[in-house]
């Protein structure tokens, strides 16, 4: 056989236009220079935990001048720089936050087109004890790069810190500084609303974080030569008071290995300070993903429960994802390399939407109910018992609707038990069962399928069943249903639960 060769070593200048403009915002590019940082913290428990993010913005005759950002922490320094300038390779990583080898590359190209204007300055310990650090500037190349070793006499280090850390800096086009708005209402690309969309931003996808006491600090310096400097604090929603919490933590296996998971599920009322985030509006509504502590995704409801309406405005999860200690981040559902979106094609992810689902079927049941007959009273009795019994793994709702496109009136579940591993409808009858009441539970099980749940069994609970009943309930045990799987009714009586 033949062969031709294929000429395909990377150009570096094609490489650093390709990698570029990935990151849809402002913010979220920030965002990849604050993992790293975060990431050498952590790993290396520094002291000092604070980032600094310097904007300064560059006067110009309309006054939209471009911004030179500069970002610097607290962290260990880099102390491979060989894996740190290697396209995706991950032999620097040090945390879960380290994912792709990517980023830093990614931003930087994405930032300074012209491969020109970046550089980096990092120092361990043992550097500032000896008074040097490195300093990588543009242009980025794949071979014959090299690192300055600066001593601090001479060039004294540019950042405001005194203990190791890593300092970027980079310009950034005013084009690319105005992305910071996407999302937030109104027009207004000054830079100081802009910058107050960054702070927002950062205080939500870091809360975690900021929470545990690590330091975002951004400094700006305005075109008019005004300087001001804002702590960002952690922003968390304002949960709605007369609501019990649905709040808890397990741990979950997505197909991948142990994932532990803190929710919390419930209704929330407009922040007091914020513009986008934890406001009652169709436009956030839905689930907040967080990963090793740091927001990946916002607002996504319809991909979990199908349509989205207004009637579900003020509806929030926050579920926290984190790798089990020793653990690799193989077991989460992936973010897209940009980590602004989780990767939808994937099972864990899926498996993750299907747990949402079974946890909290239908987002509206946290209204309550106002009926007081006693079977509803009794219902409420056994439920309560569920919750008991099953503990915070379970969820346990009472009247919840089916057939989620029926608007108005849909059909209610008497009982929805989702123990943590099954889920279970019941009807409820006070006094004899009627035929009609197996009915009742086929069309809350063929609801719950086209809910896209998966119902283990279903239970009709009354006093006594009357011969007809349990006649059908045996005949329909031998059917399908519409996934093609074998119902399982099984008739109770309340004694059987000690009511
Ligand atoms: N501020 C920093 N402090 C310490 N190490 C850093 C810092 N920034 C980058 N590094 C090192 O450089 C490596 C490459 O960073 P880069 O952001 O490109 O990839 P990554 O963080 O490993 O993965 P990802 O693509 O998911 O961000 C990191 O793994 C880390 O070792
Ligand atoms: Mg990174």
């Amino acid at each position: 056989m033949k062969k031709i060769p294929i000429h395909n070593a990377i150009n570096d200048v094609n490489l650093w236009y390709g990698i570029a403009d990935s990151h849809d915002t402002f913010p979220y590019m920030l965002c990849e220079l604050c993992d790293d940082s975060i990431s050498s913290m952590v790993a290396n428990q520094t002291e000092q935990r604070e980032i600094a993010i310097t904007l300064q913005e560059c006067a110009a005759e309309n006054g939209q001048g471009d911004i030179y950002v500069r970002v610097e922490d607290t962290g260990a320094g880099i102390k491979n720089l060989d894996a740190c300038m290697t396209y995706a390779s991950s032999a620097g990583a040090e945390t879960p936050l380290n994912r792709y080898g990517v980023a830093l590359k990614k931003i930087l190209a994405t930032f300074d087109p012209e491969n020109a204007h970046w550089a980096l300055f990092t120092r361990t310990q043992e550097e500032v004890s000896n008074g040097t650090y490195r300093r990588v500037h543009a242009p980025y190349r794949t071979s014959g790069m090299a690192a300055d070793i600066c001593d601090i006499q001479e060039d004294p280090w540019p950042g405001r810190f005194d203990a190791s850390g890593t300092y970027v800096s980079f310009p950034c086009s005013r084009a690319l500084f105005n992305t910071s708005g996407k999302g937030y209402p109104g027009h207004d690309i000054s830079f100081i609303t802009l910058v107050q969309c960054i702070r927002e931003e950062l205080a939500v996808i870091y809360a975690p974080y900021l929470r545990a006491g690590f330091m975002i600090n951004i400094h700006i310096h305005t075109a008019e030569g005004k300087r001001r400097s804002y702590r960002v604090r952690a922003l968390e929603p304002v949960w709605h008071s007369t609501q019990t919490p649905d709040q808890g933590s397990c741990i979950l296996d997505l197909g991948a290995g142990p994932v532990r998971v803190r929710y919390h599920f419930g209704e929330i009322d407009n922040h007091p300070s914020t513009a986008r985030y934890f406001r009652k509006s169709f436009s956030n509504a839905g689930v907040m993903v967080y990963e090793n502590g740091r927001m990946i995704e916002h607002h996504i409801f319809s991909a979990i429960w199908g349509k989205d309406h207004p009637q579900h405005n003020g509806f929030l999860a926050v579920i926290e994802l984190d790798v089990s200690d020793g653990g690799t981040n193989d077991a989460l559902p992936p973010p897209v390399p940009t980590k602004d979106k989780l990767f939808y094609g994937d099972y864990r992810l899926a498996a993750l939407y299907d747990w949402i689902r079974n946890h909290c079927p239908r987002p509206a049941t946290y209204k309550s109910s106002t009926q007081t007959k006693r079977e509803v009273l009794l219902c409420e009795r056994l439920a309560k018992r569920f919750r008991e019994k099953y503990g915070p793994q379970a969820t346990v709702l009472t009247q919840m609707p089916v057939y989620n496109f029926i608007e108005k009136s849909p059909p209610l579940i008497d009982i929805y038990l989702f123990t943590g591993s099954q889920l279970i409808l019941f009807e409820c009858k006070l006094h004899v069962s009627q035929e009609k009441d197996v009915f009742q539970l086929i069309m809350y099980h063929t609801g719950a399928i086209h809910d896209g749940l998966r119902p283990d069994k279903l239970v009709l609970l009354a006093e006594r069943h009357s011969h007809g009943t349990v006649q059908l309930a045996d005949y329909l045990n031998t059917c399908k249903d519409t996934n093609g799987e074998n119902y399982h009714i099984e008739l109770k009586r309340w004694k059987d639960y000690g009511l």
